[in-house]
């Protein structure tokens, strides 16, 4: 469905996409999942057509999108990062509006858009203007707007950030299930959580670069890997006494002292004895998740190997 060859932006002289290159297949749920800055917006915007590569090429569904641009976007429905709604217009013009642009007749257009009002629990807010939609209503209102035309690809920004619980469970619920009845998907997310929970195959993406394709289980492994327990005593230690045989790392922090490790039930029983048998209080101690920085240096650390 998308095939992307050593794609390349430059802004100035500056590299936002540096080479990448992946395939995402039919029916497949793919992840971009990376940190602010990494290059997934400048890549989405790059194959859906808005802006032009410096170099490589993006084919989607067989159509190369710098020649065949209408083609392969006949095929896309694509929620932008920045998405917006008209706003003086009602929840269900808006999508009427998208079915119009798209060239649905009358018929079909009101049909969807009274089935996506309902798939995205939107029904009772369909002739309240959308300025007055919460973000979370409005998000979706965005996501059902990318959805009238019944895309082959739904090319998704970013689809939950900023979003409550509640909005953000219903979206992965549906894009879970518009995946399940054939629509490929590809979405961008710095959500570790999200891509593993989502994603059949995740690329992982930093500075223009993709680190690792993988499966999310791969993920997970990377994930426990990375896991750290973070402690602060009241009086000074030194970094070496903390490196515990489960401990593959220890860094400072300030006054904290993060130790990596798998097995943080054990390290965390064994700074309490460190604490007592030495005599020096603890004045916190926290298990950390892995950040997304955590899982690209478990990567490198890999990839040195
Ligand atoms: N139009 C532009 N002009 C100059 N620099 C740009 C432009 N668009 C993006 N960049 C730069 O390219 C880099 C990648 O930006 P991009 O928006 O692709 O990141 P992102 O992975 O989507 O990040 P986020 O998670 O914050 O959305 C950033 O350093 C950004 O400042
Ligand atoms: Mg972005």
């Amino acid at each position: 469905m998308i095939k992307i060859k050593k794609l390349v932006k430059e802004f100035n002289s500056f590299r936002a996409v540096d080479g990448i290159s992946f395939e995402v297949k039919k029916g497949e749920l793919f992840g971009l999942l990376g940190p602010n800055g990494a290059g997934k917006t400048t890549t989405i915007r790059m194959l859906t057509g808005i802006i032009k590569p410096t170099a490589g090429t993006a084919i989607i569904g067989g159509y190369d999108i710098q020649k065949q641009t209408i083609k392969a976007k006949q095929l896309m429905g694509i929620i932008p990062e920045m998405a917006n709604v008209y706003i003086d217009l009602s929840t269900i013009k808006n999508l009427l509006l998208m079915g119009e642009l798209y060239g649905l007749s009358k018929n079909r257009r009101m049909k969807k858009a009274e089935e996506l009002l309902r798939l995205f629990n939107l029904y009772d807010k369909r002739d309240q203007k959308a300025k007055n939609l919460s973000k979370g209503m409005r998000q979706r209102l965005i996501i059902a707007m990318g959805l009238m035309n019944e895309p082959k690809l739904l090319v998704l920004d970013e689809p939950t950030a900023n979003l409550d619980v509640e909005s953000v469970r219903l979206i992965r619920k549906l894009i879970r299930e518009f995946n399940d009845k054939g629509t490929t998907i590809l979405l961008t997310t710095h959500n570790i959580e999200e891509a593993g929970q989502l994603c059949d195959r995740i690329a992982i993406m930093n500075h223009g670069k993709i680190a690792a394709i993988e499966r999310p289980e791969k993920l997970k492994h990377l994930t426990k890997r990375a896991i750290s327990i973070e402690v602060s005593f009241e009086k000074q230690v030194n970094k070496e006494k903390l490196k515990f045989s489960e401990v593959s790392r220890v860094e400072k922090i300030g006054d904290k002292f993060k130790l990596y490790t798998e097995h943080p039930g054990d390290v965390i029983e064994k700074v309490v004895q460190y604490s007592q048998t030495s005599k020096n209080k603890i004045i916190s101690l926290n298990t950390l998740a892995p950040t997304l920085e955590d899982i690209f240096l478990e990567l490198i650390k890999r990839g040195e190997k």
